[in-house]
């Protein structure tokens, strides 16, 4: 449950926070940090080492580079090289062809991503699609409050600062965390003070060092998640900031122009809830049908990290299944299944994938059932899909504010109603980024004399692999073997990416294929020249990735013989 159900969940809870006051409980933030907690020991389990090669071989291999690294990077957005742009393209083709081509009841569209203000209005986005969001009052550094970790240690606190023969003075409380088991004492938290308080000193040429610090006082704190942890620093109240980007549209916009401002839409969902009616008239389905969308969404995170997983710009592939409400847990379950063999079909083995059942009071409030799917990255145990029943909840808000009735007339029952909706909305850079964590692997190998040797391989499934196969001639100089695997290349070409290399030793070469990812080397050789007799003649070797085997196949049945395997 990433934003989009979160920023109703918002709104929910402020409505309850009020309840809970009064009632003296716990609030729904304290809820939530409570939940993130329960499961911090096991979400912890993480491998940094392996995601520093992962993030390193990204950037040597063409998969991921910073955005605009040239000018220090884009905070937050990432571009896909050669060999990303085609595992994510590999990958979206798979999801559209698997729930949009090879489903009846399943429609696709493709939506703008500039967004009308009502739209989002009636989503409950302008509202409260927001986090709580701090920021060290030393640093300046911004933190999202929910992430937090409770600490404990000792609380310095001082009411203010003076410097000594100067008329100058600081009237203003302030807080250290010292943290007495890593070593820290009352110097670090003076040193730390004073250089908070340095920050007001109008004359420069005055050292925050000699600064007298005024009031001080001691607590012991436990659980406190009122401290920046990198720093100690105490750090401002939470407050709450809205995700989205807002834009002006038009030449003539001024920025006071209501009706001039759009936003970067947050999800892909909403653009699929206002078209329901569109589609459904121009499709001429019946309950129970979905309609697709793979698109970009845009939030600003206020913390994005671990690579591409929180993004400030990434890409979304929802579903947003329309059901009579008798059917929404059903589907919901259902659902469930679908996506986690379609991961498993892509390679994600199902025991690196976890089911986060949501617990009432997590979800969104008019959500009746959401599954998280999480899978095991290096980083620890992360959300990659959630698969939430919406009810009815957002056909009926944009059935409200639009004033156009969002029903559904079902001819066999005679009635109509507004249906429910089930969702299963995958993030598309992070099931690359899982499918590129789950690739990754260094393996030892042993020749025949007992002599090791290592290599980095890529594992992807055939399927999402960005190169099917290389072609290679053994021998650049025979102009029989470069001219034959030249043709091979031409007539693959129109039906899979595949990649040309004639430079240096032939096992040098596969190794380069290997970091690729590419499954297959199809090589042409002294016998594919006829040179052993007519037996091998035409025939090509094919070396396997993984298992490092090879067998010959006859160049005409090649292109058969590669898609049977990638498709
Ligand atoms: N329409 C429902 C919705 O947007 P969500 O849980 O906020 O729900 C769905 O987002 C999926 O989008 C997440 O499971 C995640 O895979 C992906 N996603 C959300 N925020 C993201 C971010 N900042 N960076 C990358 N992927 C993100």
């Amino acid at each position: 449950m990433e934003g989009g159900i979160r920023a109703l969940f918002v709104i929910w809870s402020r409505v309850v926070s009020c309840f809970c006051l009064m009632l003296g409980q716990i609030t729904p933030l304290h809820r939530e940090l409570f939940y993130k907690n329960r499961n911090m020991t096991e979400r912890n389990i993480t491998d940094p080492q392996r995601m520093e090669k992962i993030v390193s071989l990204c950037k040597r291999r063409g998969y991921i580079f910073q955005s605009a690294e040239l000018y220090g990077g884009l905070n937050g957005c990432w571009d896909y090289g050669p060999l990303g742009a085609e595992l994510k393209k590999n990958l979206k083709d798979y999801w559209w062809r698997k729930n949009v081509r090879e489903r009846e009841d399943i429609e696709g569209v493709d939506g703008s991503i500039l967004t009308h203000r009502e739209v989002l209005t009636a989503s409950g986005h302008i509202g409260g699609f927001s986090d709580p969001m701090c920021d060290d009052l030393l640093t300046k550094a911004r933190l999202r409050a929910d992430q937090i970790e409770p600490q404990d240690g000792i609380i310095y606190s001082y009411t203010g600062a003076s410097y000594p023969d100067t008329e100058w003075s600081v009237e203003r409380a302030y807080s250290v965390l010292i943290k007495p088991e890593e070593n820290q004492n009352e110097n670090n938290a003076r040193k730390i003070a004073k250089q908070y308080y340095g920050q007001f000193l109008k004359d420069k040429e005055l050292s925050f060092k000699k600064i007298s610090l005024v009031g001080e006082s001691t607590a012991e704190a436990k659980g406190t998640t009122r401290f920046n942890p990198a720093t100690g620093s105490l750090v401002t109240e939470p407050r709450e900031f809205n995700l989205m980007f807002k834009t002006q549209m038009g030449a003539s916009s001024s920025e006071d122009d209501p009706n001039a401002v759009a936003y970067l839409r947050p999800e892909t969902a909403q653009t699929i809830f206002v078209n329901f009616k569109n589609v459904l008239e121009t499709s001429r389905q019946k309950l129970p049908f979905g309609i697709a969308q793979i698109g970009k969404a845009f939030r600003n995170e206020i913390n994005p990290r671990n690579f591409t997983f929180r993004s400030r710009e990434f890409e979304q592939m929802e579903i947003e299944y329309f059901c009579a409400p008798e059917d929404g847990m059903r589907l919901t379950d259902e659902w469930l299944e679908l996506r986690l063999k379609f991961y498993e079909e892509i390679g994600i083995p199902r025991e690196k994938l976890h089911i986060l059942d949501v617990p009432d009071g997590e979800r969104a409030f008019y959500s009746k059932k959401t599954y998280d799917i999480e899978y095991e990255f290096p980083f620890g145990i992360q959300e990659l899909e959630g698969v939430a029943y919406r009810t009815d909840y957002d056909l009926g808000k944009h059935g409200e504010h639009s004033g156009k009735a969002m029903d559904y007339f079902d001819e066999e029952k005679r009635e109509r109603f507004v249906p429910h909706v089930v969702e299963p909305s995958a993030g598309c850079d992070r099931t690359v980024l899982a499918l590129i964590c789950e690739a990754y692997d260094e393996e030892v190998l042993t020749d025949d004399k007992g002599k090791e040797d290592s290599r980095t391989v890529l594992r992807f499934d055939p399927k999402m692999a960005p190169i099917k196969a290389a072609i290679l001639p053994l021998l650049k100089k025979s102009d029989d073997q470069t001219r034959i695997a030249k043709e091979i290349q031409k007539s693959l070409q129109p039906f899979m990416n595949v990649f040309y290399d004639e430079s240096g030793a032939v096992g040098r070469r596969y190794r380069r294929q290997d970091e690729a990812g590419t499954p297959f080397c199809v090589t042409v050789d002294f016998d594919t020249l006829g040179e052993s007799g007519d037996e091998l003649k035409n025939t090509v070797t094919i070396r396997h990735r993984d298992s490092m085997e090879q067998e010959r196949v006859a160049i005409d049945e090649l292109l058969v013989w590669l898609l049977k395997k990638t498709r």
